[in-house]
This record gives structure tokens, C-alpha cells and sequence, in this order.
């Protein structure tokens, strides 16, 4: 049986984490949610492959290459291409591999700028509020999935 493939995608600003307004994001680093993520695939044999970026443009290649990679399942906080982006949502409706949309803060309970998301409808599922552990509840959806 070949092995499932997961791809992490994260958005702009993303690198900061640990320093980036923690009230928010929390104290853990980008790599510290990586390696946890990782270390998760590896124990199951999961491809996982992770990759941030702060440019638009990159993140809407990355998505237009999922098909051709193979990519099983994709786990995606697209941070504040969240409330602008449709160029990434097209991206994703092109591609049709499935996707969850994770937000380490709630965003709901922010700006409301914050309320309106371009990905969320054509999602299988939104983990918004819950910090780090979002991304692992989504790793562990798109494991069994
Ligand atoms: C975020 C929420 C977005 O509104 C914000 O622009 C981010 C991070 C989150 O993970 O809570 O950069 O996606």
C-alpha cells in the first residue's frame, strides 16, 4: 500500500510564532509545531511535508503542485490570506485535494475582519482557537481520513 501524503502549508507571519503576539498565537515556535506534527506522521509512516511561506504567490504554486506530488490531504492556516485570498482559493478548488483550515486563535472572538474566510466553505472542516493542538487534531482527521 503506498505510503498517505500530508502537506502543511503555512501563511504569512507564521515564522514569528513564539514571538508574534503570544496572547494570540501562544509561545511555541513554527519548528516546535513541526517537529510535534512530524514526529506524529513518522510513528504512523506518514509522508508529512511542511512548508511557510509569506508570499501569495508561493503558497498559491505550492497548492497548484499538490496534484502532481501526490499530495493525500492538505492542512493549511493560510493566517491573513485567510480574509483576503482568492487566489489561493481558487488554487485549492482547482486541485480538489481535501483540506483543513487551522487558526491558532479563534478568530471568531477578534476583528471582525477576521470573521470572513475565502477557504472555509470549500473546507472539510475549520480548527480555529485551540493553539497548537489545532494542527494535531487536523493531523490525526487527515491520518484516518
Ligand atoms: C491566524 C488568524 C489570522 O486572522 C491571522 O491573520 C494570522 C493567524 C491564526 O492562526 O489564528 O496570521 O490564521
Amino acid at each position: 500500500m503506498a505510503t498517505k501524503s500530508i502537506l502543511v502549508l503555512h501563511g504569512p507571519n507564521l515564522n514569528l510564532l513564539g514571538e508574534r503576539e503570544p496572547q494570540h498565537y501562544g509561545k511555541q515556535t513554527l519548528e516546535d509545531i513541526d517537529q510535534a506534527l512530524k514526529t506524529i506522521a513518522s510513528a504512523k509512516s506518514i509522508k508529512l511535508e511542511t512548508m511557510q511561506s509569506n508570499s501569495e504567490g508561493d503558497l498559491v504554486n505550492k497548492i497548484q503542485s499538490l496534484s502532481n506530488d501526490k499530495v493525500d490531504f492538505l492542512i493549511i492556516n493560510p493566517a491573513a490570506y485567510t480574509h483576503t485570498s482568492v487566489a489561493m482559493r481558487d488554487a485549492l478548488s482547482a486541485v480538489k485535494v481535501p483540506f483543513i483550515e487551522v487558526h491558532l486563535s479563534n478568530v471568531y472572538a477578534r476583528e471582525p475582519f477576521r470573521h470572513h474566510s475565502y477557504f472555509s466553505d470549500i473546507a472539510v472542516a475549520v480548527i480555529s482557537g485551540l493553539g497548537a493542538d489545532g494542527y494535531i487534531a487536523a493531523l490525526n482527521f487527515a491520518i484516518n481520513a
